[in-house]
């Protein structure tokens, strides 16, 4: 089945605070963005690689370019487009630049560069099996609860007050990449393109966009090294892990 990788990395990385944006940030010595290409390369699955960049880069650009030619001719064909303002954005733009005829779409973070070629597997295998939809996800380990602003007199203790706790067993921590079918994912950013900047905000991943449509979004098992980078905490985690694993 004709497939393309959508690989988001047109995000600041203001959480990580290197002042640049978090794709060209290195871990052992490379950009997050060329160890989610090569993953996402030697996954294999892809005939179509789709690199969403910041608007006006030419770093990441340039760094598209040299992995496409050191690829090769055999290997998927690569394209670079300019992202856009919120993550949602940048998918839309890449979505736009898809080659015709193709007919799953992966939807790849940038800052999930250890993500192992099992999970893209995993995703595409549900996908040939007939899912429209379905999302990597590991259990959650921290009981998760919900708050709110605390007010008057309650505010002088603490800035929130708990207002439920979530029943642990049924969450997921959801990661990347999302697999879709080409038209559903299409349909169901088309949607999101029309809503409130409130709503588009709240708009973490493609997979909620395709659940407000309707379609059941299968959940196949994710792997903890696909863990995002968010923080530097996570980045000296990586840097860690690779370490230890000789690289
Ligand atoms: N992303 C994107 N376009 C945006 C925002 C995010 O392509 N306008 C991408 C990021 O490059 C990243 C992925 O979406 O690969 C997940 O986003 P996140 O971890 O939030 O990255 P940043 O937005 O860069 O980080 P921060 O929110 O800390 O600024
Ligand atoms: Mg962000």
């Amino acid at each position: 089945v004709p497939t393309a990788v959508v690989i988001v990395a047109a995000g600041s990385g203001t959480r990580l605070g290197y002042g640049l944006p978090k794709a060209l940030v290195p871990l052992a010595g490379a950009p997050l963005l060329l160890h989610a290409l090569r993953g996402t390369a030697g996954a294999g699955l892809a005939e179509q690689i789709c690199v969403a960049v910041p608007p006006g880069d030419t770093e990441l650009t340039a760094l598209c370019r040299t992995f496409a030619e050191e690829l090769g001719a055999t290997a998927p064909d690569i394209a670079v487009v300019e992202g856009g303002a919120t993550r949602a954005d940048s998918v839309r733009a890449a979505l736009a630049a898809l080659a015709p005829g193709i007919v799953h779409v992966l939807v790849h973070d940038a800052a999930r560069p250890l993500t192992p070629p099992e999970v893209f597997r995993r995703v595409c295998d549900a996908l040939d099996r007939g899912a429209s939809a379905v999302i990597p996800a590991t259990p959650v380990v921290d009981t998760i609860k919900s708050t709110a602003p605390t007010e008057g007199d309650a505010a002088a203790i603490a800035a929130e007050v708990v207002t439920g706790t979530a029943v642990r067993e049924q969450l997921r921590a959801v990661q990347t990449p999302q697999g879709f079918d080409a038209e559903t994912l299409r349909r169901a950013h088309e949607v999101a393109a029309g809503w409130d900047p409130e709503q588009a905000a709240a708009i973490t991943d493609d997979a909620m966009l395709v659940e407000s449509l309707g379609t059941p979004v299968y959940v196949v098992p994710g792997d903890l090294q696909a863990f995002k980078v968010t923080t530097p905490l996570d980045l000296h985690f990586a840097e860690t892990f690779i370490a230890a694993q000789g690289g």
